[in-house]
Formats: C-alpha cells, sequence, structure tokens
C-alpha cells in the first residue's frame, strides 16, 4: 500500500511538470533517441527536451552492460519492449503473480503483483486479456483508473490430459477481457485445495495480464510458468487528456506539428494522438514530420506496362502510356495501341493481299496479252502475213486502198460471228454481215483453211483483188490475218447471188430480160477488165453465177477470186492444177492442164446460157445426156429448139432476135477449143452493143457441136457427180501433182505454154 501511495505521489507531481514543460513542444538536436534495439521516437524521448512531456521519458538503464529502456525515470521498472506512432502503442513487460505449494499443501511461493502507470496511459483493452492457468486456481484482478473494476477467473482440472493446447476457457487456464479506462492494477491468486490433487502435474497457480496474440497455451505452462517472470503488454499511450478539438484550440500545447497531420482522439481513455494525413508518412508530431509517400516506388501502385505513374505530395495518379487510353471508368487502361496496331496490321495485310491480286492479275493479263500477241504473230506468219507484206509493196499503187484489219475490229463488227448473220456457207468458208465502226456494212469472209498450202490461194485473192479497181468487180476493203483463219472484208453487196436471183422462182420472175442482158454485159466487161485491163493479166478461174454478186440496182459484181491467177504478161497460158467448178469448167482446160484466159471465156458463156434458160449448170434432175447445162444448150441451139429451153418470161418480153444473138455469143463461147472462142473484150463489147443499141453485131451462129460433144464425152462424168454432190466447187482435190502444182500457183511459171 505504501508503494502505491508513493506512486499516486509521483503521478501527481509529474502531473505538475507537465503542465509547466508544454512549451517545450519540439525535441532539440541532441536527443539520443535510441536505447539498445530500439527506436525512440518523438513524443518519447530519453532526455529533458527530448520528449513532449515527462509521461513519454524513457530511461536506458544499463543493466548488467546491457542498455535496456524503462518507461519513466531511473526508479521504473517497466521494461519498454516497442514503441509504435501509427497505432499509438507501448509494448512492456508485465509481471507472472504466482501461488506455489509444496506437497504438504503449504504454500511456498506467493507473489501478487501491481502495475500502475503514469499519466494518460492506459492498458490495452482490446489487445490484452487478464490470464489464469492453473488446474486448482482462482485470481482476481482489480482494476482503477478512470473507473473502478474488479474481475475474476476460475482454472480447473484433474489430469492434464484434460487440457487443451491453445485453449483458455477454464480447463487448466481461463482468460478474459479488461475494462478500458484502467491504468493501474493488482493481481491476486489463489487455490481451492491447495493443489492436493494435482500438485503432480501443477503446483502453482499463475495470472498475469498479457498481449493475447503473443501468449498461447500450453500444458507445458502448468509447470513451467514457474521459470517465467514476464510476458508482455500492450499499453495504449496518448497526449494530454484534452480532445482533439480541444487541443487544436491551444495552439502551443498542441502536439500535431506537422504540416499533413491530423488529429484524433483516443479511444481508449482521455487524450488524443497524432497521424501524418493520407499520403504522407513519418512523424506527426515533429515540425515536417509528415513527409509524401512516393507511391509510384509502390510497383502495385499502377499497372506498369499499361500506366505512368505520377507523384504529387499526398497523392499520386495512374496516367495511360502512349498508346493506351482510359477504359472510361478511370481504372485502367486499354491497349489502345494494340487495337491500332490490329488495324494497321489488318490494313496491312489487305493491302499487301490487294497488292498481290492487282500484281498478279496484271502478270497473267500481260502474260495472257504477250500469248494472245505471239499467237496473233503465229497466224499472222502462219495466214500468210509475211508473204502478204513481200508481194503488197511491189503493187503500192493499189495497196493504200486496202486495210489491214485488226482481230478485235472484225470480231466487233461481227458481233463475235453470229450466226444470225451469216450471208453464206460453203466449201470456201463462212461470210459474215458485219458492221464496221464508221457504219460501213462489209461482208466478211471467214476463210476455211484447212491446210497451209491453202494459205497461198487466200493471199493469191488478197493480191489479186487489190490489183482490181472495176465497178462489176468486188471490191476488198481489207484483211485480218491475226486470226486462226485469214478473213478478207469486202464491200456488201446487198442483194445476193445471180444464182439466187435465176434459179429462185419468185426473184427469177423479177429478173427481166434487160436486166440479164445488162447483167452479162457487166460481168463480160468485169472479166475483160481482168483478162487486159490491169497491170497483170488475171484468169478469174471460177466463174459462174454463184460467185456474181448483185446490188439493189442489179448491178453485178464479180467476186471471189480464190482461185484466180495472175499471168505475166510474156505468157499466154499457164499449167497449173485444174481448178473451177465442174458445169463450168472448160473441158479443154480440164484435159490439158493449160490455163488460158479462155476458160474464164467458156464458163461465161455457161453462165449466159443460164441467164437464158433459168436452168441450173449441171443438174441431176435432168435426163444423163442434158445434165451438162453447156452441152444441152449447145446441142438445142443446134437442134433449133432454143426458145423450147429459154426462160418462159423472157421469151414473152424479149426482142426474139436478140435472144437468139446472146445464144449465139453464148454458144460461140462455150466452143470446145479455147482457141475458136471469142475473147473477153470482143464479148463485152458485143453485149455492150446489144444492151445500148438493142442490136446485134455478129449475124451468124457458128456452131462446132462435134467437138464440145466429143470432148465431153470424154470427161470424167462420174467424178463431176461426186464433187457437185457434196456442195463444193472446185476440183482441186484432184490428187495429180496437188502439192507441187500448189507451190507454183503465184509464180510465173516458166515450164508453161
Ligand atoms: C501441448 O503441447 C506440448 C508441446 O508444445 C505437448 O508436449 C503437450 O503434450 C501438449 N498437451 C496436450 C494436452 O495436447
Amino acid at each position: 500500500m505504501a508503494l502505491h501511495g508513493m506512486l499516486l505521489q509521483q503521478k501527481l507531481l509529474l502531473g505538475a511538470l507537465i503542465l509547466a514543460a508544454t512549451a517545450a513542444s519540439q525535441p532539440h538536436s541532441g536527443c539520443n533517441n535510441t536505447c539498445g534495439n530500439l527506436t525512440i521516437p518523438y513524443p518519447f524521448g530519453t532526455s529533458e527536451g527530448c520528449y513532449l512531456d515527462p509521461s513519454f521519458l524513457i530511461t536506458c538503464n544499463y543493466l548488467s552492460g546491457i542498455p535496456t529502456p524503462f518507461l519513466g525515470d531511473k526508479t521504473s521498472n517497466i521494461p519498454v519492449l516497442d514503441i509504435s506512432l501509427l497505432d499509438g502503442e507501448l509494448r512492456v513487460s508485465s509481471f507472472v503473480a504466482r501461488d506455489c505449494y509444496n506437497e504438504s499443501g503449504l504454500p511456498v511461493n506467493r507473489l501478487y503483483t501491481s502495475f500502475e502507470l503514469m499519466q494518460y496511459f492506459y492498458f490495452s483493452y482490446t489487445r490484452n486479456k487478464f490470464t489464469v492457468v492453473g488446474c486448482d486456481t482462482y485470481a482476481f484482478i482489480k482494476g482503477s483508473g478512470e473507473r473502478n473494476y474488479t474481475t475474476g477467473c476460475t482454472a480447473y482440472c484433474d489430469r492434464i490430459d484434460s487440457v487443451v493446447n491453445g485453449s483458455c476457457s477454464g480447463l487448466g487456464c481461463c482468460q478474459t477481457s479488461i475494462a478500458e479506462g484502467i491504468w493501474d492494477y493488482t493481481l491476486s491468486v489463489s487455490s481451492y485445495n491447495n493443489y492436493s490433487e494435482v500438485r503432480s502435474f501443477n503446483p502453482c497457480g499463475f495470472v498475469f495480464l498479457v498481449e493475447e496474440e503473443a501468449y498461447n497455451f500450453s500444458s507445458l505452462d502448468l509447470q513451467q510458468l514457474q521459470n517465467k517472470k514476464e510476458v508482455p503488454m500492450v499499453l495504449d499511450w496518448a497526449v494530454g487528456n484534452e480532445t482533439c478539438e480541444y487541443a487544436k484550440g491551444n495552439m502551443t500545447s498542441y502536439a500535431c506539428k506537422a504540416e499533413y497531420s491530423e488529429c484524433y482522439n483516443s479511444t481508449n481513455g482521455a487524450g488524443y494522438r497524432c497521424n501524418c494525413t493520407k499520403g504522407f508518412q513519418g512523424n506527426p508530431y515533429l515540425y515536417d514530420g509528415c513527409t509524401d509517400i512516393d507511391e509510384c516506388k509502390n510497383p502495385k501502385s499502377c499497372n506498369n506496362e499499361t500506366q505512368i505513374c505520377s507523384n504529387f505530395p499526398g497523392d499520386f495518379k495512374c496516367s495511360c502510356r502512349e498508346g493506351y487510353e482510359d477504359d472510361g471508368r478511370g481504372t485502367s487502361c486499354l491497349a489502345k495501341l494494340n487495337q491500332s496496331k490490329v488495324i494497321t496490321f489488318a490494313l496491312g495485310i489487305s493491302i499487301s493481299l490487294l497488292a498481290l491480286v492487282v500484281a498478279g492479275s496484271w502478270i497473267s493479263w500481260a502474260l495472257k496479252r504477250r500469248k494472245l500477241l505471239k499467237l496473233k504473230e503465229k497466224f499472222f506468219k502462219q495466214n500468210g502475213g509475211l508473204m502478204l507484206q513481200q508481194r503488197l509493196p511491189s503493187h503500192r499503187g493499189s495497196v493504200e486502198t486496202n486495210k489491214i484489219f485488226s482481230a478485235e475490229e472484225l470480231k466487233k463488227a461481227t458481233n463475235n460471228y453470229d450466226k444470225s448473220i451469216v450471208l453464206g456457207q460453203g466449201c470456201y468458208g463462212t461470210v459474215y454481215k458485219g458492221v464496221l465502226p464508221d457504219n460501213k456494212v462489209v461482208a466478211i469472209k471467214k476463210s476455211k483453211i484447212s491446210d497451209q498450202s491453202q494459205i497461198e490461194q487466200f493471199i493469191n485473192e488478197v493480191i489479186v483483188l487489190t490489183q482490181i479497181n472495176h465497178r462489176n468487180v468486188v471490191k476488198l476493203l481489207g484483211c485480218c490475218l491475226e486470226t486462226e483463219v485469214p478473213l478478207l472484208v469486202y464491200e456488201f453487196i446487198t442483194n445476193g447471188t445471180l444464182s439466187d436471183h435465176i434459179h429462185n422462182e419468185s426473184l427469177s420472175s423479177l429478173l427481166s430480160w434487160e436486166k440479164r442482158l445488162k447483167i452479162a454485159a457487166e460481168i463480160a466487161g468485169a472479166l475483160a477488165y481482168l483478162h487486159s485491163s490491169t497491170s497483170m493479166p488475171i484468169i478469174h478461174r471460177d466463174v459462174k453465177t454463184t460467185n456474181i454478186l448483185l446490188d439493189d440496182n442489179y448491178m453485178a459484181k464479180v467476186s471471189d477470186f480464190g482461185a484466180s491467177k495472175l499471168v505475166p504478161l510474156d505468157q499466154t497460158q499457164l499449167t497449173t492444177l485444174v481448178q473451177g467448178t465442174f458445169g463450168y469448167l472448160d473441158p479443154e482446160y480440164f484435159h490439158t492442164s493449160q490455163l488460158t484466159e479462155k476458160s474464164d471465156v467458156y464458163s461465161f458463156g455457161v453462165v449466159v446460157a443460164e441467164l437464158l434458160t433459168g436452168k441450173e449448170a449441171l443438174s441431176f434432175n435432168r435426163p444423163e445426156s442434158d445434165r451438162n447445162l453447156a452441152m444441152y444448150f449447145v446441142s438445142a441451139i443446134k437442134e433449133d429448139r432454143l426458145l423450147q429451153i429459154l426462160e418462159d418470161h423472157i421469151v414473152k418480153e424479149g426482142n426474139i432476135e436478140e435472144l437468139k444473138e446472146v445464144a449465139n455469143l453464148a454458144k460461140r463461147c462455150l466452143r470446145v477449143r479455147g482457141e475458136d472462142r471469142p475473147s473477153m473484150k470482143e464479148v463485152a463489147m458485143e453485149l455492150e452493143g446489144l444492151t445500148i443499141m438493142g442490136k446485134h453485131p455478129w449475124g451468124k451462129a457458128d456452131l462446132h457441136m462435134e467437138e464440145t460433144e466429143y470432148l465431153l464425152n470424154n470427161g470424167p462424168s462420174h467424178s463431176f457427180s461426186i464433187d457437185v454432190g457434196i456442195g463444193c466447187s472446185s476440183t482441186a482435190n484432184t490428187p495429180i501433182g496437188y502439192d507441187s502444182m500448189m507451190n507454183q500457183v503465184l509464180k510465173p511459171v516458166d515450164d508453161g505454154r
């Protein structure tokens, strides 16, 4: 009790000292703020001028050479273990009270303890537990401070194995809380039966106030706590006994000196404590004690991958790195860069693909074009383009009127060779009607060339036609050699072939004698022109009604020069492959292969006979002897039955004399021997005379029937029928000397004559 009274007195004295020392609010520079391993922060201090007030005095005692801090002055026996500014806690050692008995049941070691704190320090009621250990034990704690407080606990057990380690619920160990606001306590401990029943394993009872987390009950403690004098305990400390509001009013004594500090009231008893405000750390009781926390040093503050951390006094900011953007809620950054990278990547891929496709299609187009050009070149060569090029310069005068058309042009002109615009078809090829870009209507002949040798025939026609400029000869406008088969472009003759007009019943009635005579004269004129007027005589070789075209005015146009021959001026006849159309073919030429202009005269005679009679040049509908019109016609004249075989309507409308004269002229043309036939020029003049003057220059018929019959009867009539039967007009399929002869077609033939 004396001790207690002395302590109380000391406390009052300290309170007076505190009031006096309120001005010394900051520690001076020479303060030693360590003791042993303990750091002593202000407001605690080890000497005057180093602590806030004397209740914060820590005395460093050198017990047996080891510096040991004690709470209070030199007389203190409260060892300090730890000081925490943040929690306002002070960890100290507290004594264990005990009550031990010997085998006789007599008390041998009875130790009660009391503990009294300086002003404004309290036993933590949240961290400490009043603890009783023993198996025949009861104990009390009598506390005082802001209130008086007493509580007790009983620990009991009969066997050591009945206690539970870590459990203080009464079996060998009992724990209970203490009240708040206590700065003074006394512990007392007693036994029910002097440990007579449990002495073998528990001769003592123990009691102490201990930091709950620091003490874990074990059955071993029932004996071993005899050796333990001290346990840790937590005190709550505070500044003064005022509230924050009050302390702030008295600026000189207000302890929260730091700029960024705040005050909070103690939760255990009176007084207040200080803390650095959020974002600051350090000692709030010192000027400039609270320093900014550099949150950016903590890698968890921001997402380093996507954010940049910026530190501010008391705060920090996470801003998005370049290429990232706020998610809209301000909590994280989204990879803007990644998205745009994806877009860029996708775009890049797309552009590359597009470029590839474009390049690919360009290359493919270029290759195709190259292939096409090569093909065109190949066709050009194959189609005799080179031959034509070689030949044309020698006939420069007429070349300029001709044109080489492109395949594309003609494809367009014929609407891609539309079948509906086919004008005619035969063994020579197909003729299409075409319209050129300048709206000029043309006939386009797509030659049917199956072998290379026929190219020469084609080129021949081109060459021949370029030599000719006559109103009664179909005009060649140009050609195209780029296609697989060569194409010839002619002026378009609107009214069809003479053959159609003669043999079609309705057309035939419209073809008056006057027209027929005029047509005959025009054909004769054209042939005469071919034979004599051009620079090099041309033998048509295939004069027949299907090769005579008529325009709307019934003007005759001689066409199809595929078989024609240029005859060098110094030659009057050529030895060639027999070519022509049966029914029109000069029998002399057929037998001798000697081609002269007179062969055309013979064929013309057949055409005139056709014009007069309206009968086909060769017809299997007639009796065998009459199949060949030439023979039939000549024999009719001989038998004086001309009028019977003439076309009915021309007999009615025509001048009989005139008809007879023309018939006689035809008969002369049909003479077996070429020499006996009139020249084309003579024929032309005579017919012209008839058309103009309506009178005949030659008065008598001159028949040489015998020869005609002889030659015709010895002709290979069966081969006629074969050729005509298949509708092709050329005898060129006669096998004899075919190839060798063909090679010579366009060349002046020295061995001719
Ligand atoms: C309690 O723990 C100690 C070791 O810490 C052990 O020796 C003892 O047997 C335990 N007692 C009980 C009752 O489990």
